[in-house]
């Protein structure tokens, strides 16, 4: 069984035929060919597949993706400017050494954005925990938690935007 939907991705909106059974993971990866956001444990366990639904950042593998109807999801796509600009989220992780392998990035850069957007200035503590479900084989944290503290800690504007489609059309 499937249902139409109606939903935002990236600032564009769209509607798709959902199944039942599908994750909102399935849906990014397998039927819209979003491969950015990454499956690890498939069990909510890594925070591999982590994306922004309507503001909180959610482990895609376990969130039904009927769920997102009417919803806006933003997915590490969403972040990367038309023109190819990083996000000064993902400049920081490449100035900072926050990205080895990278599997974790995608869901490490969405969970920083999630708490940022609702707190600019999060303090370490606070991105710490904001991390909590994300693991990271490869960097040992600090690297991370740098990466994100440099932009708290540097007070930069365009972190609060949702998407950059989004900041186009206001413009
Ligand atoms: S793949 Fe979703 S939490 Fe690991
Ligand atoms: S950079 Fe390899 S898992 Fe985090």
């Amino acid at each position: 069984m499937g249902k139409m939907i109606s939903f935002a991705l990236n600032g564009n909106k769209m509607a798709v035929e959902v199944k039942d059974h599908w994750t909102l993971l399935h849906l990014l990866r397998e039927e819209l060919g979003l491969l950015g956001t990454k499956e690890g444990c498939g069990s909510g366990e890594c925070g591999a597949c982590t994306v922004i639904v309507d503001g909180m950042a959610v482990n895609s593998c376990l969130f039904p993706g009927l769920e997102i109807a009417e919803k806006d999801v933003v997915t590490i796509e969403g972040l990367t400017s038309p023109d190819g600009t990083l996000h000064p989220l993902q400049k920081s992780f490449v100035e900072n050494g926050g990205i080895q392998c990278g599997y974790c990035t995608p869901g490490m850069i969405m969970s920083a954005k999630a708490l940022l957007d609702e707190s600019p200035n999060a303090t370490e503590e606070e991105i710490k925990h904001s991390l909590a479900g994300n693991i990271c084989r490869c960097t040992g944290y600090v690297q991370i938690i740098d990466s994100i503290k440099s932009i708290s800690e540097g007070g930069v504007e365009e972190v609060h935007v949702v998407a950059w489609k989004n900041k186009e059309k206001d413009e």
